[in-house]
């Protein structure tokens, strides 16, 4: 049966609170890492999902997005928006770090690629209802906001029959990552409702329900689920450059990532 205490027990004043924790830690991840590395994502034509560059022709999600109106929740540097603008969708990119969107408005002006960039909570979205064909989030609110209520946003602004699709760490990486540094082991380091909302150490706040308890809010949002693809390292791959949760000795074993595709109810 779901477990319905998040939802109970937590309001708009503790999702602002937490969105705050990430804003801060997204300016300490921007000026390390992502600010560097974006123009590099921007630049590749190729889409690629997750920390093992999985090729979109492999995992086949996205379909043909031109001519779509999309929405990613959680787009940091907006370079999967940008992919999705070559291909004639029509993004708009939102995030609740302001350094994650300036690092965004300088690769658009950088590579000649301009959508509308939004500073906000993916829980409280400043967008109307039913004006998008697709949401999308690649480890953004898909990982950074509370299930009930940044998926509640996604189905608010879709269209009746639109899609969903998003990225997320898998919920057994999220039980073997250490407390302290470092990637996931073999050893069960926590117990799963402890990663339904966790506070790591050294920095977010993250959002890991179990597989039941997130088709629970897809559905309670309107949702179909379509696919869950639990992906694997492939043979090939290397330990991701600045992300190190999961060796790709482990990742080739266990999946390090959930990929998930839903559609709202309604014509398609
Ligand atoms: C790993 S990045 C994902 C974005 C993109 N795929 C990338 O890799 O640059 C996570 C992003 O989620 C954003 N984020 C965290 N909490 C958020 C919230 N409550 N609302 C909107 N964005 C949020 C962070 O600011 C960060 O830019």
């Amino acid at each position: 049966m779901r477990d319905t205490r998040e939802a109970h027990g937590r309001d708009g004043a503790d999702r602002a609170a937490d969105a705050r924790i990430n804003r801060d830690l997204w300016r300490v991840v921007n000026e390390q890492y992502t600010d560097g590395q974006a123009a590099d994502r921007w630049r590749s034509d190729a889409i690629v999902w997750g920390i093992y560059d999985i090729p979109e022709q492999q995992v086949d999600v996205l379909g043909d997005v031109s001519g779509l109106d999309i929405v990613e929740l959680g787009c940091g540097t907006a370079y999967f928006s940008a992919w999705l603008a070559r291909r004639g969708g029509r993004p708009v990119g939102l995030d609740v770090s302001e350094a994650q969107l300036a690092t965004a408005r300088r690769c658009q002006q950088s590579f000649g690629i301009a959508f509308p960039l939004v500073e906000a909570d993916a829980t409280a979205v400043p967008l109307a209802d039913d004006s998008f064909d697709l949401v999308l989030s690649e480890y953004g609110a898909s990982l950074w906001c509370e299930p009930s209520a940044w998926i509640a946003e996604a189905a608010r602004l879709l269209r009746p029959g639109g899609r969903l699709v998003f990225l997320t760490n898998s919920v057994l990486v999220s039980l073997c990552v250490p407390d302290d540094e470092g990637p996931a082991t073999t050893v069960l380091a926590r117990g799963q409702h402890e990663v339904r909302r966790i506070h790591w150490s050294d920095g977010g706040v993250e959002f890991h329900p179990g597989h039941g308890e997130l088709i629970g809010h897809l559905r309670d949002n309107g949702f179909i689920v379509e696919s869950l693809q639990e992906l694997l390292a492939p043979p090939d791959a290397q330990r991701h450059g600045y992300y190190e949760i999961a060796e790709p000795g482990w990742g080739r074993r266990w999946p390090v990532e959930d990929l998930w595709t839903a559609r709202l109810a309604g014509p398609t």
